[in-house]
């Protein structure tokens, strides 16, 4: 927990575009800053920050919001990872105000300490490959006769690892770091109380985190005698645990997201490579076989995978397993072969970057179709191979979890087998029982036929959906009005009674928010979004403690899911027009006729509000009346009577009796 002084400094403190500038080229733009879109592939930019407002917002995506909400989506930071980043940014002390747990303090130092000494490392090996004549001369030199830019060897941080037996061990001792962690990262290796280094010899593949930390290495040797292992990686630790890491998935992250797809492929050079030609949505597995974690990690970014495959049939046999993996995830899978002796990594170098992107889309195939056309040729006319090839084909169809996804696998299997489809059914409903069965311990419900009755919705729950979405637009519009001009003075009646109950009416100025306040509390009412809720309670508090809390107060407020919700309003998410430009025109005619606006809004929703008790009360009356209308009949009338009174309410709104008036 980082305690809410420290928040608010960070918030104090932080300029959203200071922070965007480090991460997106922002150009002038009037009184804003606008940039090309990170999160869609687009020509104009439609990334826009507001330097006055503290708040950016991307049109082109629809995400929006404050300095930490933009590192949250960007850099895929959590609320907490986010504030860290620009505590660190600005020099604030981050103060804990909980007391870790011994082992929570051991598990953290230690992970800590590791990657304070991955880091050390990677700069070490990236000043020796640059800077060394050893590392320059053999470093260096592979890596420019591969064909990696230096750019490219740059943004990867890729290094030399001296072929002495312990130059980075003594230099890390140097500088006071502890050879016990040394040894604990797998940089130094001790034997018979002799150290060395682990990868002397090697050019370094630092291994990073989502945030860009380095987890570990990987480290290539530059003999081509079998002696020794290609590639040595770090150990597993503390913070190395390979099943949950994908190589290259930092500098993947943002294009995945963009181009909505990521590219699988085995090892560091492929994806260096493919970065090199541009493509930069793609990570590996480091050459085992993808875990759960792994795909849940790129879940994150998109649901869409396309395996990149070397033409080895072995290895490509040797995949499926892990194929099945992502699509019980419920995503789409796709495979790209490469010719025959060609990996990702050769096929880049050969071609031209509009080459490989062409290769690419025309050579994508789905998954189980080409899963199943290995395997056919495979069994050739053998009749027991087949059955088997089609069992193995329904058990991949049988981990997709979306059951149309999965009919229209049947269908298509069906086809390409010659095979009757009710056959392929049946089968895969028994598989999926045993998938669910294994999952959960329960029998599935039946997914493949969905009766068409259940999928139309009564008029009545129509109707009920039509009257939420009226209430949910009024409430936003109220909080709009509120965040934009709460702090704005309208005229509106006072209302007092005298000694003999007469009325005396005195014109005052009352601000927006103050009205809007009186009004739902006079009836009662409470908002019914919990975000518009929390933010009308938060006002209402303010107006309590006699302050007019307004937009600034919620773009900054703690809660990142409010100051979204605030920011999106303010920059007019919910409008039908995306450009503040043409909104300007609106809120300036909203501005002068600010009184009409504000009490237009509170009719509505209040008009809104009383329809829907009104349909709610006639639902129940005709349910009542379709029963024994005698012994209902109390309860009839009642309702009926209830129903009259909101009639006039109504009315009353609608004549703009006592709305907008400051009673006492
Ligand atoms: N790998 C590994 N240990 C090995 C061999 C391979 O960890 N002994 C992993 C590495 O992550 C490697 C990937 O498997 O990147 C793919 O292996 P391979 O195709 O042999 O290596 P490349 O990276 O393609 O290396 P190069 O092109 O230099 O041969
Ligand atoms: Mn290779």
């Amino acid at each position: 927990m980082i305690p809410k002084q420290t928040i608010d400094e960070i918030f104090q403190t932080a300029r959203v575009e200071e922070v965007i500038g480090d991460f997106l080229h922002l150009k002038k733009a009037g009184s804003n800053l606008k940039a090309k879109s990170p999160f869609v592939d687009e020509k104009t930019p439609s990334f826009m920050v507001s330097p006055s407002k503290q708040i950016w917002k991307c049109f082109s995506s629809g995400k929006g919001g404050n300095v930490v909400s933009f590192l949250m989506e960007h850099e895929h930071y959590s609320y907490v990872e986010a504030l860290t980043w620009l505590a660190n940014k600005y020099n604030i002390e981050i103060k804990e105000d909980h007391e870790k747990t011994p082992e929570e303090k051991a598990a953290y130092t230690l992970r800590e300490n590791l990657s304070i000494i991955n880091e050390f490392a990677r700069d070490y090996f990236v000043h020796n490959l640059h800077n060394n004549e050893q590392g320059k001369a053999i470093g260096l030199s592979y890596f420019l006769e591969r064909g990696f830019r230096e750019d490219i060897i740059k943004k990867f941080q890729l290094g030399y690892c001296l072929d002495e037996s312990d130059a980075f061990t003594k230099a890390a001792l140097e500088k006071n770091y502890k050879l016990e962690y040394l040894i604990e990262a797998g940089l130094t290796k001790k034997k018979d109380e002799r150290t060395f280094d682990f990868f002397r010899g090697r050019v370094m593949f630092p291994i990073h985190s989502v945030a860009g930390k380095v987890l570990g290495f990987g480290g290539r040797t530059l003999r081509s005698d079998k002696k020794t292992a290609k590639y040595f990686n770090s150990p597993e630790s503390e913070l190395y645990n390979k099943s949950r890491i994908l190589y290259g998935l930092y500098f993947a992250k943002n294009a995945i997201i963009k181009y909505d797809r990521c590219f699988l492929v085995e090892g560091y050079t492929d994806v260096i490579s493919l970065h090199q030609s541009g493509i930069e949505n793609v990570v590996a597995s480091s050459g085992t076989a993808l875990t759960e974690d792994q795909v849940k990690l790129i879940k994150r970014y998109s649901e869409n995978i396309t395996i990149l495959y070397d033409g080895d049939p072995a290895g490509i046999k040797a995949s499926f397993r892990g194929i099945d993996l992502i699509l019980e995830q419920g995503m789409n899978v796709k495979v790209v072969l490469f010719p025959e002796g060609e990996d990702p990594d050769s096929f880049a170098k050969k071609s031209t970057a509009t080459e490989l992107e062409e290769y690419i889309e025309e050579h994508s195939k789905d998954f189980i179709v080409f899963k199943s056309d290995v395997l056919l040729k495979e069994a050739g006319g053998d009749p027991v191979q087949k059955a088997s090839l089609i069992r193995d084909i329904i058990q991949s169809i049988a981990k997709i979890p979306d059951a149309i996804t999965r009919q229209v696998y049947t269908r298509e299997c069906a086809s390409m087998f010659g095979m009757e489809e009710q056959i392929l059914v049946t089968e895969i409903t028994k598989l999926r029982r045993n998938v669910i069965a294994k999952k959960h311990g329960a029998p599935e419900i039946k997914s493949l036929e969905v009766p068409t009755e259940q999928v139309e919705q009564s008029d009545h729950q129509q109707r009920e959906k039509r009257t939420d979405e009226n209430i949910y637009s009024h409430e936003l519009d109220l909080v709009r009005i509120m965040l934009n001009y709460g702090v704005f003075q309208v005229k509106t009646q006072h209302v007092e009674l005298d000694e003999d109950e007469n009325e005396v009416i005195t014109e005052v100025e009352v601000a927006v928010s103050e009205l809007i306040v009186h009004e739902i509390d006079k009836d009662e009412l409470e908002l019914e979004n919990p975000l518009f809720r929390k933010i009308f309670d938060e006002i209402k508090e303010g107006i309590d403690l006699g302050e007019l809390r307004g937009e600034k107060y919620f773009v900054q407020y703690a809660d990142p899911e409010i100051a979204r919700t605030a920011v999106d309003i303010i920059s007019n998410r919910y409008e039908l027009s995306p450009k503040w430009t043409d909104k300007k025109v609106y809120t300036n005619t909203e501005v002068d006729n600010l009184e009409l606006a504000v009490k237009q809004s509170i009719y509505s929703y209040k008009t809104a509000r009383i329809k829907r008790e009104k349909e709610v009360i006639q639902t129940e009356i005709k349910k009542l009346s379709e029963g024994s209308y005698e012994s209902n009949y109390d309860e009839i009338m009642t309702l009926m009577a209830r129903q009259k009174q909101l009639d006039k309410v109504i009315n009353l709104l609608t004549n703009n009796d006592s709305l907008g008036r400051v009673i006492h």
